[in-house]
């Protein structure tokens, strides 16, 4: 798609979009796989969905704990292996360029492919944690991942011989206490709020947004279709790809 496609209804939720950014007193971006999608990375559900090949069980806490080399095989074949190279797309840079000019405060991610700190947004919470880490099941050293042999797996601890994991948010396994509470109140504190690529499946992840909707701010949804978000919180529903519409609110604010 490029400009001259864009239907006029399109244009004018572009134009509100864009809008309400610019006139925003504190804007929040909260992202979900959809905007890693055009930078090579799968989405979990839908067109392509990780799930629909793919039994999630690998990434179920206690299953880690029972077969962890099971596990890591196809942790390292989907994640490790695939998203080092991966790289931001023109979305991640401008959410990055508009922290730069102040049109956002924070990004809140479900994404753990560590694109929007690569495109250089500096305030990031990651909600569903981190491919880049690695933490020791035993005694808890954390490791940057470049630490890691993952050709010998399970990768254990250089400290205590414990048996590493990703720095992920397995199934079953709680949010990270500071990327929760950050976000919550990001999340109440926000006047806009611009959502891009989630389906809004999992909890608590999804009631961001509800949150922020609560709190009075007004919601701006880009997705390439309709999301559980798009008939209940969102005000201006943007229904292309993410690179396509940011492209689009880049250029109506500056960028
Ligand atoms: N541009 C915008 N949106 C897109 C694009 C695109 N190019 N491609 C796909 N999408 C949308 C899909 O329509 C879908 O609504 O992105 C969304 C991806 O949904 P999911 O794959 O469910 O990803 P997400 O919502 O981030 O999943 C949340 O579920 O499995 C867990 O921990 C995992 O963080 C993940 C969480």
């Amino acid at each position: 798609m490029n400009s001259t496609t864009l239907t006029k209804s399109d244009i004018d939720k572009l134009w509100q979009a864009a809008y309400l950014i610019r006139k925003a007193k504190y804007a929040v971006a909260f992202t979900g796989a959809g905007i890693s999608v055009e930078s090579g990375i799968p989405p979990f559900r839908g067109e392509n969905g990780l799930w629909n090949t793919t039994d999630p069980i690998f990434l179920e806490i206690e299953f880690f704990r029972k077969k962890p080399l099971q596990s890591w095989i196809k942790i390292k074949e989907i994640f490790y292996d695939r998203l080092g190279d991966s790289k931001p797309n023109l979305a991640h840079s401008m959410l990055a360029k508009m922290e730069e000019r102040s049109f956002i405060e924070t990004v809140i991610t479900q994404n753990i492919d560590h694109l929007h700190q690569k495109a250089g947004s500096k305030y990031v919470y990651e909600l569903h944690g981190t491919y880049k880490q690695l933490i020791c099941t035993e005694c808890s050293s954390e490791y940057d991942i470049s630490f890691a042999n993952l050709d010998y797996l399970p990768p254990t601890c250089f400290v205590c011989k414990g048996i590493l994991k990703p720095d992920m948010v397995f199934f079953n396994e709680p949010i990270p206490a500071f990327a929760k509470k950050r976000s919550f109140d990001e999340a109440s504190k926000c006047d806009v709020m611009l959502i891009i690529g989630t389906n809004a499946e999992v909890l608590p992840a999804a009631r961001i947004p509800e949150v922020a909707k609560e709190n009075g701010a007004k919601i701006i949804e880009i997705n390439i279709k309709p999301s559980h978000f798009t008939n209940t919180v969102t005000d201006v529903f943007l229904e292309m790809k993410a690179t396509e519409a940011m492209k689009e609110i880049g250029r109506l604010l500056y960028l």
